[in-house]
């Protein structure tokens, strides 16, 4: 039997043992422990995302590394990179983690659910080449066959200009499930409204999001946050001007960079010109008072940089389906 008819018996077997269990815990060892023996490797297992970092989940073979960090190794470099990783010969792979010293080659598989990657799929073999893309894509096709484990809610900042028309924009996306209004990435604590109007205290005003990423993708949301922007305009949007009307996207979660650098890739393409958008971590946000958050929605005739139109398209905009 050659390697593509073994994995087309090996993806029948899988998917009828796995077949109505939605525990992901269950369905990775068992993955694990027949992919393991079909092809007698020497390592096959997952690591999950986990708290920033990947976590060791189930697996065949000798003990591991527990915590691998978001870009280390192969596993950390397919995370980050977002895609299937083969290495022929683990020495030559800069930064490779060597759990044991007998393996030789290397592929690991992102496991993505709606566009974002929950866990990776490793698998170690004691000879040199062992992997190529024969390998790859039926493994990706097998991760597939994983149930839903991503996590309940995600956040992310975007600040869009005023933050009165941003917030009643962005939270009418489905999926969204918490907006708030305040100020991000200055430099004094504290910050009140007044302090900010000065824009000497370094604060954008920034909507607080919070998401199911089952239901909605960053890349989606963030595809409907340059809907709403001028990216190319410096500190002022619309009639609002000053460094506090900046636009930018803040990260409290490193595995969301790659993402974010790929859609502005994407809409820097359209515009031909250079974006003023900051990318940062989000450093810190003080919510803005009460008198400000869902102010559109108190005072429905209050001041709003956007054009009503903007509503309806966010009102209407749905996520396809786009599990990958
Ligand atoms: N070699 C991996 C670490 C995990 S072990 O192979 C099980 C890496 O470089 O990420």
């Amino acid at each position: 039997m050659d390697k593509n008819e073994k994995y087309s018996l090996l993806y029948k077997q899988i998917e009828s043992l796995i077949a109505d269990e939605n525990d992901v815990v269950a369905v990775m060892a068992n993955t694990a422990a027949l992919i393991h023996d079909t092809f007698k490797f020497w390592w096959t297992g997952f690591y999950r995302v986990a708290d920033g970092e990947l976590l060791l989940g189930p697996f065949q073979g000798p003990v591991a590394c527990m915590h691998i960090g978001y870009g280390k190794g192969v596993c950390g470099t397919a995370w980050r990179e977002r895609h299937t990783v083969v290495v022929p010969d683990v020495e030559e792979f800069p930064g490779h983690i060597a759990c044991s010293s007998a393996s030789r080659s290397e592929i690991v598989v992102p496991v993505f659910q709606n566009d974002e990657i929950v866990a990776v799929l490793d698998i170690d073999s004691r000879e040199l080449n062992t992997f190529d893309n024969v390998d790859a894509e039926w493994l990706e096709k097998i991760v597939k066959l994983i149930p839903d484990c991503l996590p309940a809610e995600k956040e992310i900042h975007l600040a869009a200009g005023c933050f009165w028309g941003a917030e009643k924009y962005l939270k009418l996306i489905e999926g969204v499930t918490f907006t708030e209004v305040g100020f991000a990435n200055g430099n004094t604590e504290n910050p009140t409204y007044k302090e900010v109007y000065t824009d000497q205290t370094g604060y954008a005003e920034t909507v607080h999001l919070r998401y199911k990423p089952s239901v909605v993708s960053l890349r989606f949301l963030l595809e409907m946050y340059f809907k709403a922007i001028d990216p190319t305009s410096l500190n002022k949007q619309g009639e609002d001007e000053g460094t506090r009307y900046r636009t930018g996207i803040y990260f409290s979660n490193i595995a969301d960079r790659t993402v974010i650098d790929e859609v502005i890739d994407a809409e820097s393409k359209k515009y031909g010109l250079p974006l003023q958008v900051e990318v940062e971590p989000l450093r810190n946000f003080y919510p803005a008072d009460e008198y400000h958050q869902d102010y559109l929605d108190k005072n429905p005739n209050g001041y709003c940089h956007l054009p009503v139109a903007l509503f309806e398209l966010a009102r209407n905009a749905k996520m396809k389906n786009s599990r990958q």
